[in-house]
């Protein structure tokens, strides 16, 4: 059923802005790049930050980074791809930092997917990171927000997701899924006291596109890209998508004609 026009209303002054200062953030996927600079830049702003990856040590290197500028920030290593860990990890953020304010799950992986060499697994297993990770985390805990009726998500996904691009049918896929899950539940989760902030970054040098043997358009550093992140999320986007232009850009793609996009696309790749 589409939503009546009175709910949209409704919802529409329900989009909230959040003040990071003092916030308890709970960030997946901390460990490098993106995350790794947003959980420095959402310290500074005075959140207090748990950080979850799979590797303990660098989570503890940044812990002791941010605890060294008088920021404030714990490590709650797991793996996203198991559920149970993640419940487990959100239980213990809470029993020793309070209620999760925003959730940010950032987790995820690209690889270049080969049709020529069809493997099902290999896209499904960049589907189970990706989009199955980003489930498990909300899973642990949308159910503690709903009961608090208030909560903020800023899952990552990826311009990558707007339409398909040469080489990348399992990452595009995965993010694609990720955008039009957002924008559904967003129609339960927000009269419900429950923001969501979808982001969207474009090409962010980090140790992930550090193996890229393309040219980049657009390249912005990991650190630019947690500021418009977090200043996104404190004016309450409900689309984070960067940089400019680069984002107008594939904004754009998506009302063009098959045709059309194919041929830009051949001439750009
Ligand atoms: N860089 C870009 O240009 C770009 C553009 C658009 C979207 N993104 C998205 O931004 C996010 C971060 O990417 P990035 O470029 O910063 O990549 P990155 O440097 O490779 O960081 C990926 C992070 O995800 C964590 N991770 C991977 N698998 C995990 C698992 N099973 N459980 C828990 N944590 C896991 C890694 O930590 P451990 O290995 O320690 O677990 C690491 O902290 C990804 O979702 C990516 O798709 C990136």
């Amino acid at each position: 059923m589409l939503p009546r026009t009175k709910d949209l209303k409704i919802r529409e002054a329900l989009v909230t802005k959040i003040d990071l200062q003092g916030r308890c953030v709970w960030l997946t996927g901390a460990s490098s790049g993106i995350g790794e600079a947003l959980a420095y830049e959402l310290a500074r702003r005075g959140a207090r930050v748990a950080i979850t990856a799979r590797r303990k040590e660098l989570l503890d290197d940044i812990v002791a980074k941010i605890a060294a500028t008088n920021g404030e920030a714990r490590s709650f290593p797991g793996d996203v791809l198991n559920l149970d860990e993640m419940k487990r990890v959100v239980d213990d953020i809470e029993r020793s930092m309070g209620p999760i304010d925003l959730a940010i799950p950032n987790a995820g992986t690209h690889i270049f997917s080969k049709p020529e060499q069809f493997d099902s697994a290999e896209y499904l297993s960049i589907m189970q990171l990706n989009f199955g990770g980003v489930l498990h985390c909300l899973e642990a805990v949308i159910p503690r927000m709903l009961l608090r009726g208030r909560g903020y998500l800023a899952p990552v996904a990826s311009l990558a997701g707007y339409r398909g691009l040469p080489r990348a049918a399992a990452y595009g896929a995965s993010k694609s899924a990720l955008i039009h899950f957002l924008e559904s539940v967003r129609f339960h989760l927000q009269p419900k006291g429950i923001s969501i902030s979808i982001v969207n970054p474009g090409f962010v040098k980090t140790p992930l596109t550090d193996k890229n043997d393309f040219y980049m358009p657009f390249l912005i550093s990991a650190e630019r890209s947690a500021k418009i992140i977090c200043d996104g999320i404190e004016r309450g986007k409900r689309t984070i998508a960067f940089p400019f232009p680069l984002s107008w850009i594939v904004g754009l793609g998506k009302f063009l004609p098959a045709p059309v996009y194919e041929r830009i696309v051949d001439q750009l790749w």
